[in-house]
């Protein structure tokens, strides 16, 4: 973070009080409010941080003008279609591009850390098999601070290693099992003969009566959907693993907390609404119905999968997972997939609305993902789990980069208080 040579003045009440600048290597500069209470005795205001940057980061960067997202300074589309899901992690993790050794001693690194302690299986059963596999997630994340209190300790950076390795190795198992108990179906255990994306598919939709052979085009489908989801700057869930982990809470609990984050329908969980609202639409002619009442302000009802906090061109990660969605079902077979033209058509008559484009409302990553998930055969109730999955590396290395600043304390918002100010108890004889 450079100390920009700018300052601030801010004005008010007659008084003025200089403010210090910094300047990012990308994106707008930053004032300095950090001594502001202090200096002036007044609080800023801005409940959704829509304009304030509650970090410095180097992992990701996000031109939401321009529909740019960036990995280390690589772009997703580049890395969508060149490398692959645990390439991308390993440059998340340690901020460049691993060698062929590199790569391979991290493959085998996260392939020896994929099986879960065999106690945790007796851990799921207590859940009802209609629970959701997101509410499962979040107790067998939490969970595992139960289980590995070996990776706990934040202080000591072997064990930050360890727990980010354990976190992104055994997610899949995770996901996977939430998937089986779900459906009554027995754990099918991880495989080290098979890359990240295929141990997952196989997991998920094995049974022990026949042998699984991985479709590599779902595979590589269901990779680079991984790569799509993995970090996305201070986003909501981010920022919650963020602010539990200013505590000194262990990993495992703050990545639950970002999987119980993310879990919301206005964040991880538009993939599943998104879907929802697609089948809802059913059929092309209802998607007028549909457009105007996302319009009305007197209903709560959104286009889910549209929009976004900092996209206001189109989100980048939708590009890559509209051509994904196209690529996987056509190779399927089922590229007259109704609901993905309804998706397709959707997206047209939003995008020549003026409400849409006056919003600067475009598709985001949940609008596409879901038809791709669909056709490898999950349930709606897992493509969170899915998103969870994927983010868990964007998490932990967004953890770990706050833990290596040595300025960080913990997060303790204020607030602008409009309650009642002080007054007497009155005994209730009085009331
Ligand atoms: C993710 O932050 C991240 O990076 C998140 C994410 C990641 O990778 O981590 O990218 C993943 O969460 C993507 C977003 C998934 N959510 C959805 O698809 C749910 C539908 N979208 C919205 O709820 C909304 O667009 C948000 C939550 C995504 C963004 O909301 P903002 O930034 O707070 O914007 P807003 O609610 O203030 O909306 C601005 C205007 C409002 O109208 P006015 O009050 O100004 O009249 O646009 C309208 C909104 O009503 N609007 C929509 C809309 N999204 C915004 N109207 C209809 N349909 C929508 N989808």
């Amino acid at each position: 973070m450079a100390d920009s040579n700018k300052t601030a003045t801010l004005t008010f009440d007659n008084k003025s009080f200089e403010l210090p600048m910094h300047s990012p290597t990308a994106g707008p500069d930053v004032i300095d409010i950090g001594k502001l209470y202090g200096q002036a005795d007044v609080f800023t205001f801005d409940p959704g941080f829509t304009s304030t940057a509650a970090c410095a980061s180097t992992i990701t960067f996000i031109d939401g003008d321009k529909g740019e997202l960036l990995h280390r300074g690589y772009p997703i589309d580049q890395l969508a279609e060149k490398s692959h899901f645990l390439e991308v992690c390993y440059l998340l993790l340690y901020g460049e591009l691993p060698t062929a050794e590199q790569l391979e001693d991290f493959e085998n690194r996260v392939t020896l850390h994929t099986m879960l302690h065999e106690q945790m299986t007796y851990f799921y059963r207590g859940f009802r098999r209609d629970a959701h596999p997101m509410a499962v997630m979040v107790g067998v994340v939490g969970a595992m601070s139960a289980f590995y209190h070996d990776s706990t300790d934040i202080n000591d950076p072997w064990q930050r290693e360890v727990a980010s390795i354990r976190l992104i190795a055994k997610m899949p198992t995770i996901a996977a099992w939430a998937y089986k108990y779900h459906i009554g179906q027995p754990f099918v255990y991880p495989r080290n003969d098979l890359d990240y994306a295929s141990n997952f598919l196989r997991m998920c939709f094995s049974v022990p009566a026949e042998e699984y052979e991985v479709n590599p085009i779902l595979s590589r489908a269901m990779d680079r959907i991984f790569t799509l989801h993995a970090d996305h700057e201070q986003n909501a869930s981010t920022s919650t693993v963020r602010l539990a982990s200013s505590s000194g809470a262990n990993p495992f609990a703050c990545i639950a907390a970002g999987i119980a984050c993310l879990w919301g329908p206005a964040h991880g969980g538009a993939n599943q609404a998104c879907l929802e609202m697609l089948r809802e639409i059913g059929t092309p002619d209802r998607i007028p119905e549909f457009i105007e009442r996302a319009k009305d302000r007197n209903d709560p009802f959104r286009l889910m999968g549209f929009g976004h906090r900092v996209y206001k061109n189109f989100d980048p990660r939708a590009k890559v997972m509209k051509q994904s969605a196209d690529e996987v079902l056509e190779l399927l077979g089922i590229e007259d997939n109704p609901t993905l033209q309804t998706a397709k058509e959707l997206e047209k008559i939003a995008l020549e609305d003026d409400y849409f484009i006056d919003k600067k409302l475009y598709p985001n990553v949940d609008f596409y993902s879901g038809i791709i998930l669909d056709a490898m055969g999950f349930p709606t109730s897992m493509f969170t789990p899915i998103f969870a999955l994927a983010r868990t590396v964007g998490w932990v290395a967004q953890w770990k980069e706050q833990l290596s600043d040595p300025a960080h304390k913990i997060g303790r918002p204020r607030q602008l208080y409009t309650g009642k100010t002080f007054r007497d108890y009155v005994e209730v004889e009085n009331r």
